[in-house]
């Protein structure tokens, strides 16, 4: 198979989002120009700090439920913008909807102005509540359209449809990426998905909180894999209109993982169980068959030493700087490279009400 070459400019939003900055760091080290673009609703400054001063990374303040209006010409569109923790989609209900349909739309008529390929982040939440082990591609999932994850989840599956009829009506090389659960440095400490969590309360002394029995699986995939992931999906040749699981297959019960992060992290904290969210999905493990086929990818690295690197991060964080990191403020990213990058219009739409569980 081939690669994508040429010019190499993507553009990329939700750059200062766990993902996206992981991806910026790809992308630059793999000789591409990075357009950033970010509304910083859960993205932080602290995340691409260390590319101030790169000539190749350019940074927009934009909201994309408004439209783009980029410097230039990009090769490549990868739309990762989106609120992806429970507690940020539940918050940011209305912005997740608007931001999956309208960001999509905006984020896919500049692919098309451009002639662009195009990656959409999507989820496995398009999976709902499953009654299929492990979720194939072909599975059509069981959501509730009007349930307490509905933002998150139809917002993705309406963003899937645009995009695939982007590609069906303007034959837009667009792949979709169903994300399973990633985890690794960068995730908010406040983000409330369960490794962040976990390891925060451990690293703090606090009783980690298990819902229900904690016999309830999940599948995790370190970020480096799941980078690689997304790069081969991206710059691979021939995989036009795709959508393709990526994650890790192997399953660990919520208790398992609570006990490992307080061996690895060496506390001697309580683990306490408190009421399972009645939405909480029981399982939800990729199968993984077509990322191996079309783009011979399949996760390296094991559980323990992605949670080892993940716990040493948060150490260092929390010793650092306590809660003052994560405050945004990307302007001063932007002034301290002397890009006029603010010149396009942006607007920060957030919508309030529901407090994240
Ligand atoms: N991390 C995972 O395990 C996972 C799993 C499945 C899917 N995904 C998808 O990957 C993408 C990134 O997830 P993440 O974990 O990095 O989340 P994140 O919250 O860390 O990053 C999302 C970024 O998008 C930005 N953003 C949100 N709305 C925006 C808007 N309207 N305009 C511009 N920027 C906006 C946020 O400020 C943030 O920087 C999301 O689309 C998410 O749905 C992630």
């Amino acid at each position: 198979m081939g690669s994508i070459s040429g010019s190499r400019r993507v553009l990329l939003t939700g750059a200062c989002g766990f993902l996206g900055s992981h991806l910026s760091d790809r992308f630059l080290a793999d000789g591409w120009e990075v357009l950033a673009v970010d509304n910083l609703l859960t993205g932080r400054q602290e995340n691409l700090a260390h590319l101030r001063g790169d000539a190749r990374f350019q940074f927009i303040h934009h909201d994309v439920t408004l439209p783009l209006a980029l410097p230039g010409p990009v090769d490549l569109v990868l739309h990762f913008a989106s609120p992806a923790s429970p507690p940020a989609y539940r918050r940011h209900a209305i912005h997740t909807l608007t931001t999956n349909a309208l960001g999509t739309l905006h984020t896919l008529e500049v692919a098309r102005a451009c002639g662009a390929r195009y990656v959409l982040a999507s989820t496995s939440e398009v999976y709902g509540d499953p009654d299929v082990h492990p979720q194939g591609e072909h599975y059509a999932g069981r959501v509730d359209p009007v349930g307490p994850r509905s933002m998150y989840a139809e917002g993705k599956r309406y963003a899937e449809a645009l995009a695939m009829a982007s590609h069906r009506a303007w034959g837009l090389d667009v792949r979709i990426a169903r994300i399973f659960n990633t985890y690794g440095p960068r995730m908010r400490r406040d983000d409330g998905r369960v490794i962040p969590t976990f390891i925060v309360r451990a690293l703090q002394g606090q009783a980690i909180l298990v819902h229900g029995s904690g016999h309830q699986t999940r599948s995790f995939c370190y970020v480096g894999d799941l980078v690689e992931g997304i790069t081969r999906l991206t710059t691979l040749d021939g995989l036009a209109g795709d959508v393709i699981n990526l994650g890790h297959p192997q399953e660990h019960s919520i208790l398992d993982l609570a006990g490992m992060i307080r061996r690895l992290t060496c506390t001697e904290v309580p683990i306490a169980h408190v009421p399972r969210p009645a939405d909480d999905p029981h399982r939800r493990c990729p199968d993984i068959s077509a990322a191996q086929a079309r783009l011979d990818w399949s996760p390296r690295v094991p559980l323990q030493e992605g949670l080892r690197h993940t716990i040493e991060w948060y150490r260092a964080a929390l010793s650092a700087d306590g809660a003052a990191a994560d405050a945004s403020g990307l302007p001063q990213l932007v002034e301290a490279q002397g890009v006029e990058l603010d010149a396009v219009p942006h607007g920060r739409q957030v919508d309030k009400g529901v407090a994240g569980a």
